[in-house]
């Protein structure tokens, strides 16, 4: 089928390159020119593993490409599918709904032929409806012209598999006894459908919440790792061997049990906050109490781990080298937005701390948030004379560190762990005072 993909940041790149080598042609489309034009070169501007093969693969092809022209799109596409951010507002908790209705006023007044209108980006319970009285009036096929909402629940370091095998399809149609919507896009998906993967229609509104509720429940789910770990820092409990016990129940389940320095990225926090502000909107208050209390348990995470920096130190970080090993929200991934290893080295500078940060993937973006940190060219550089390690974000090569070599260029050889990622015993091995969140200090 022919599919349009309006915006080409994360989700949108991600989901049009993914769906060409489904088989359709797809055209991305941005209003910046200067985005579309390295995409259409086959460069991707972040980093997302097989991401660019994919899209230079899919060029090659002959099924996907890039532009900035709605007219093009709208003649196109019978499918259009909206994948622009939804941010947080400055100053308030509720998500920005801009850019998605900037697609719906630019496309709709071109649609005048029957097409569908699919809602990925992640959106506050009771957007589609009104986008659908939108595109009513907008839209020249009037009735001909459907909306419905396909949320998408991919991870980034693992987009392409997550949108290529997802664990369900969600589709949220207008009406669910009339209209093509559900059909059209079980037609769409169905190699993925004949793969096996769940294809659930539903209401608008639930397919809009089920988004917002699965990623509240992984907040929390973390939340609640870091809440017992806050008990087992002064019971002296072991919070690690504790989600590996609970882990084990298959009720609970081990994955979003990884305690440390807690969520971070640009969907958990903004989706959760998100979901307080709506639920604040329509009345149902309880669930804002349980949210902001994942939130507070989550941000009480980074200002532990300063007081571990802190404490570390001798009780003040002032003119005290510290090494930071990650920048990103997780490894695997580039992006720092709202990542807790970058605002831990902040905060650790803000209090005076000569700050000396490693990332293997996010300097660039790191830097340009965080310009007065210094950056280092590899871990031994961050880490040189460094009275404290953090190690903040849990990359592969960090685990895999000598802690012999480390041992000779730090300073004290104290190592905190914020994501139990580090092999304890090797560490003291080689005469590391190792502490980790979780744990009696
Ligand atoms: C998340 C959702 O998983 C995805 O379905 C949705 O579409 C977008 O938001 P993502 O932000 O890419 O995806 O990251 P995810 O892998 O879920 O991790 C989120 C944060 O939680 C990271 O900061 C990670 O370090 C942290 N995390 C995750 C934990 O602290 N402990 C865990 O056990 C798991």
């Amino acid at each position: 089928m022919r599919c349009a993909v309006f915006g080409t940041g994360y989700l949108g790149v991600t989901h049009a390159a993914c769906m060409a080598e489904l088989g359709h042609e797809v055209i991305g489309v941005d209003i910046d020119a200067g985005k579309v034009a390295k995409l259409e070169a086959g460069e991707v501007p972040f980093y997302e593993p097989g991401l660019a093969e994919l899209v230079r693969r899919n060029i090659d092809a002959g099924r996907l490409s890039f532009g900035t022209s709605y007219d093009a799109a709208a003649v196109f596409a019978d499918v259009h599918f909206i994948a622009v951010g939804t941010p947080q507002k400055h100053g308030e908790y509720a998500a920005d709904l801009r850019y998605v209705h900037a697609v719906v006023e630019e496309l709709a007044p071109r649609l005048d032929r029957p097409a569908l209108v699919v809602g990925k980006s992640t959106v506050p319970v009771g957007t589609a409806a009104g986008l659908v009285e939108r595109v009513r009036v907008l839209a020249p096929a009037g009735r001909d012209v459907e909306v419905v909402w396909n949320p998408e629940f991919l991870r980034e370091g693992l987009a392409v598999r997550d949108t290529l095998s997802p664990d369900r399809l969600v589709v949220g149609v207008e009406n669910r006894d009339g209209g093509r919507g559900g059909d059209t896009m079980r037609e769409f998906y169905t190699d993925l459908i004949s793969d096996g993967v769940p294809f659930v229609v539903t209401d608008l509104a639930t397919a809009e919440l089920a988004k917002s509720a699965a990623n509240a429940f992984l907040a929390t789910k973390i939340s609640f790792i870091n809440a017992i770990s806050e008990v087992c820092e002064v019971a002296d409990a072991d919070a690690v061997a504790l989600a590996d016990i609970l882990g084990h129940d298959t009720r609970i389940g081990r994955r979003y049990l990884d305690g440390g320095l807690g969520f971070g990225g640009g969907c958990l926090p903004k989706d959760i906050r998100a979901l307080m502000a709506r639920a604040g909107e329509l009345g149902a208050n309880q669930v804002v109490h349980l949210l902001r209390e994942v939130d507070s348990i989550n941000m009480r995470r980074r200002t532990r781990m300063v007081e571990l920096a802190r404490a570390a130190c001798g009780g003040s970080v002032l003119g005290v080298r510290i090494g930071v090993l990650g920048a990103a929200f997780k490894p695997g991934s580039d992006d720092v937005r709202d990542s807790p290893a970058l605002n831990v080295a902040g905060q650790l500078h803000l209090e005076g701390a000569t700050v000396s940060v490693f990332d293997p993937q996010a300097m660039d973006n790191a830097r340009t948030v965080f310009p007065t940190l210094r950056y280092a060219t590899d871990p031994v550089d961050a880490c040189r004379r460094a009275a404290v390690v953090l190690v903040l974000t849990e990359w592969p090569e960090f685990r895999e560190l000598d802690p012999v070599s480390l041992g000779d260029a730090a300073g004290d050889r104290v190592v905190l762990d914020g994501r139990n990622c580090l092999d304890r015993s090797v560490w003291e091995d080689a005469h590391w005072r190792y502490v980790r969140l979780g744990t009696a200090a």
